[in-house]
This record gives structure tokens, sequence and C-alpha cells, in this order.
């Protein structure tokens, strides 16, 4: 079976600052373990990606490194106002954390919020982590200034309520959901601890129920927030949040379709075509995956190209397999490979930086 390059369009690639977690090179073999051949990465690095001179140094390593494509999204930070316009130049979009989450990047004043609607370039989203009430403020933004605002990581039954109806007034947003709070809830926290502890936190029952509810009508796309961290430091006394999702995306939903929950023509509008569109992505000629959407095997740990080396989905057994990834006509990724080092059949530089 056919499908066309997945798009991520929530990664943590962690360079710069972050290599021991994740870099360039792993990041972007795991994107194409997992049928993405372009994803965006996010600005929550050490320094961020908030100037211009950050962005700058970051594309040029990408694009000695990078397996795949990848897009940096900038971060909003109150004390770089001025920087907008000449980081604009170099991210696909703006993302603005209104939650406390990984990292220092935060933005609390409606000021710094107003300015950021005003400055940065239309043709270009407006990403945003709002939980909660915060999802009003992103909705409010959106109308005031009749642009685009695309809500990342929606997780809980309100907020997809609120964005729902925000979409029938006729509100330019967009929405996406994880894997995880998919196919997740609260008490797996009980079960593996801080490897299920990520920002939103996992949801309840109810709330997941919701989500699958808003799965054909109000989500657009699936991302995976592919936030690695080591195991050393998701086991530490103060863990970070986040977990990895690149290489476990695509089975967990190919087996939600193989189950009836959505059909293979709704996974390819949430992981290809509204991701592209709403981003506003170059297309990508001659790129493909080969799916074997009848095997039947078990995610684990010690299959994985991340660098972070496991997953939340250790131990759980899903329908459906990437085999090939192609890129702009050379073959990318081959899982006929036993040996795992051996799948990835590209140069480091091999992918483009966008835009
Ligand atoms: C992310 C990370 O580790 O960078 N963590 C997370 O729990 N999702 C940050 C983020 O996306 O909020
Ligand atoms: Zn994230």
């Amino acid at each position: 079976m056919k499908l066309p390059g997945l798009i991520d369009v929530h990664t943590h690639l962690r360079v710069p600052g972050g290599e021991h977690k994740e870099d360039f090179a792993t990041g972007t073999a795991a994107a194409l373990a997992g049928g993405f051949t372009l994803i965006l990465a996010m600005p929550n690095t050490t320094p961020p990606l908030v100037t211009a001179e950050v962005l700058q140094a970051t594309r040029q390593q990408a694009q000695q490194t990078i397996l795949c494509d990848v897009g940096l999204v900038a971060g909003a930070s109150p004390e770089q106002l001025d920087s907008l316009p000449a980081v604009a130049a170099q991210a696909v979009a703006l993302k603005i954390y209104l939650n406390e989450t990984f990292g220092p990047l935060r933005v609390e004043d409606l000021a710094t919020l107003l300015t950021c609607f005003q400055t940065w370039p239309r043709s270009k989203i407006i990403a945003m982590h709002a939980e909660g009430p915060n999802v009003a403020v992103g909705l409010g933004l959106a109308a005031a200034y009749q642009r685009p605002v695309h809500f990342c990581h929606v997780s809980r039954k309100a907020e997809i309520e609120l964005i729902a109806a925000a979409k029938k007034q006729g509100l330019p947003v967009t929405c996406e959901v994880t894997p995880h709070h998919l196919f997740m809830t609260g008490p797996d926290t009980e079960r593996i601890g801080s490897l299920a502890d990520m920002r939103p936190k996992l949801a309840t029952q109810a709330d997941v129920d919701t989500l699958w509810s808003h799965l054909n009508t109000t989500i657009d796309c699936i991302a995976t927030d592919h936030a690695p961290h080591t195991l050393a430091e998701k086991h530490s006394p103060n863990p970070p949040p986040g977990v990895p999702g690149l290489e476990t995306a695509l089975p967990l939903m190919l087996t939600a379709v193989r189950e009836g929950r959505l059909t293979l023509e709704r996974l390819i509008d949430l992981m290809h075509t509204n991701p592209r569109r709403i981003f506003n992505l170059p297309e990508q000629p001659n790129t493909y995956l080969e799916v074997d959407p009848e095997v039947r095997y078990t995610i684990s740990n010690d299959e994985l190209q991340t660098k972070c080396g496991w997953t939340p989905f250790d131990g759980v057994t899903v329908i459906g397999r990437v085999q090939r990834v192609v890129l702009r006509g050379q073959t990318a990724y081959d899982a006929g490979q036993p040996d795992i080092s051996c799948r990835i059949l590209v140069k480091p530089g091999s992918g483009r930086v966008i835009p």
C-alpha cells in the first residue's frame, strides 16, 4: 500500500543544546522510520530559536545533517520582539507558549501577544500551546486580528468543544492532536510513571473519547509532539515532561484504521494534506511510503532510530508497518534490512531546510 510522505508539524529535534537527547541526524532518521518525510522543529532549544542569528546557525547545521526535510518554527519571546521580522524570513511559523512546559519560552503578557499578532507576517501561521482557558485567549486573538491560529496538542474535552464552536462561527482556527493523547489516559502514569509524563498531561477517558469523536470533524492534524529525553533524565528526581513519538504515530493510527475508528483517506488528510495546507509547506515530488497494512508486531525500545532509545508504547501490539520510504525518488528508508543501523539509506544533508 502506498501513502504520501507524512508531515509532522510538531517535533522536538533538540538542536541546539540538547543533542544528548536527539540531534538532526537521529531525529530525522526516526522521522523516516515513522514514515515522515517533512517535519517541523520546535523552538524550545538552548538557546531557543528566537533570534535571526540562532535560526541561521541552526539552519546551516540542519542543512549538513538532516535526512528528511525540516522546517524550523521560531519562538515568541517578550525580550526579542524586535527580531520578529528578521526571524520570520527563516521560519515556517511562530510558536507562542501560553502554558508551562519544558524550557523557559513563555509569553504571559497581553502586550507581547498583540505585538506578535500585529507584526508576524500573515502568510505564516501562528501556533499556540494553549491549555484550558488559554484556548479562549487564542480564539480571541484569531477573531480580533482575523488571522489563522493553530492550536498544538489539544487534549481535553472542553478545549476541543470550544475549538469546534469557534470553527462553526467561521473563525480561522485549526488544531492538532497527538497519538499519546488518543491512545493513553491518566492511569498510564501509574503503569509507567514519568515515562507517561508530558505537557499537556494525559487526560481522562472522557477527554480521550471526546477527542476521538472529533477526529472526522474538528481535528485537522495528527502531530507527534516527539519530545525525546534520555531515560536517565526521565528517571531522575525532577523528570522533564515529554515523550518521543515519531516512530509510533503511523502504526498506532494504522491500527485504528484497521479497527474501523477512521478511514485511510482521513488518516492521509490528518497526516499529510492538512498539515501541508495549514503550514503552507512545499510539495515533495516523487515522495511516498510503502506500508504493509497486514503486519502485526509489537513496538519495542530495541527497534528505534531516536537517540533517546525508548517509547511509552514499548510492548504495545500494532497492525501496519512502514516498509520503505522514498524521498524525491530515492529510497531513504528500507525496513527490510535486518540490522536497524542499515535501514537508513541516505546521507546526512540529503534533506532540505524549509523555507
Ligand atoms: C516538550 C519538550 O520536551 O520539549 N514536552 C512536552 O511535554 N510536550 C515541550 C512541549 O511541547 O510543550
Ligand atoms: Zn512540543
